[in-house]
């Protein structure tokens, strides 16, 4: 066993948990402000998108720095983006609707940020549910190509943060900078990869 390695997971375990030990302190001690249930709302959306940017980053850094350690994090990061964005949605569902939950699907037709919120949070879904070994192995190929969604959930939660700000961008133009930069970074690095030649024929 490599202890090393596994005190650098229970620090990631620790450090992607402390986001959600800082909200339930909030509620204890009523620190939350005036409005907790936004404050709760807020938290949990910022954290899921925080985390789905920072496990976009983890490719990228692997290449640039050549080390191979970014990687054996990129399960973890994406299942506890999945995590918030799960809170984040019992949140609206239990703290805001108020347990009139069949609200959503007028809100969902209706609110243009909650259709791609949602659609965001549903197409983690599959992505969380083949995230293990065992899901890698049976789809081969096909998982790479799944996983690919990150993407376009990436565009989605932005999209959603953009959507929803009604004065000031500034905070979610940040986070389409970095999706933008690290989007930007894997098209250039596929653009520049040289293109196999097809045999010549009779070779
Ligand atoms: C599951 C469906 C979702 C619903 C119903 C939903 C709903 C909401 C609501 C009601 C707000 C607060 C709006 C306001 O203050 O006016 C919000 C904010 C936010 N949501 Fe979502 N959301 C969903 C999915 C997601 C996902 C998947 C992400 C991230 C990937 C996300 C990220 C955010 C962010 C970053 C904010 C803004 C937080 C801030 O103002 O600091 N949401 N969402």
């Amino acid at each position: 066993m490599d202890w090393r390695w596994v005190g650098l997971k229970a620090l990631a375990h620790a450090l992607a948990l402390l986001p959600l030990a800082l909200l339930v302190q909030g509620v204890l001690q009523d620190s939350l402000g005036a409005d907790p249930v936004a404050a709760l709302t807020h938290g949990t959306g910022d954290w899921a998108l925080r985390l789905l940017l920072l496990g976009l980053a983890l490719t990228p850094l692997r290449r640039l720095t050549g080390q191979s350690w970014p990687i054996r994090f990129r399960r973890l990061v994406g299942l506890y983006a999945f995590f918030y964005a799960c809170l984040h949605l019992t949140v609206f569902l239990v703290l805001d609707l108020g347990g009139y939950w069949t609200q959503i699907f007028e809100d969902i037709v209706k609110r243009p940020y909650i259709t791609v919120g949602f659609a965001a949070w549903l197409l983690l879904v599959p992505l969380a549910l083949t995230s293990t070994k065992g899901w890698m192995r049976r789809l081969g190929r096909r998982w790479a190509r799944l996983h690919t969604l990150v993407y376009a959930i990436g565009v989605l939660g932005v999209l959603h943060f953009l959507w929803l700000v009604k004065s000031d961008l500034r905070e979610p133009l940040v986070y389409a900078g970095v999706l933008a930069l690290l989007l930007g970074l894997r098209l250039w690095w596929r653009l520049r990869r040289p293109r196999l030649q097809a045999p010549a024929r009779g070779a």
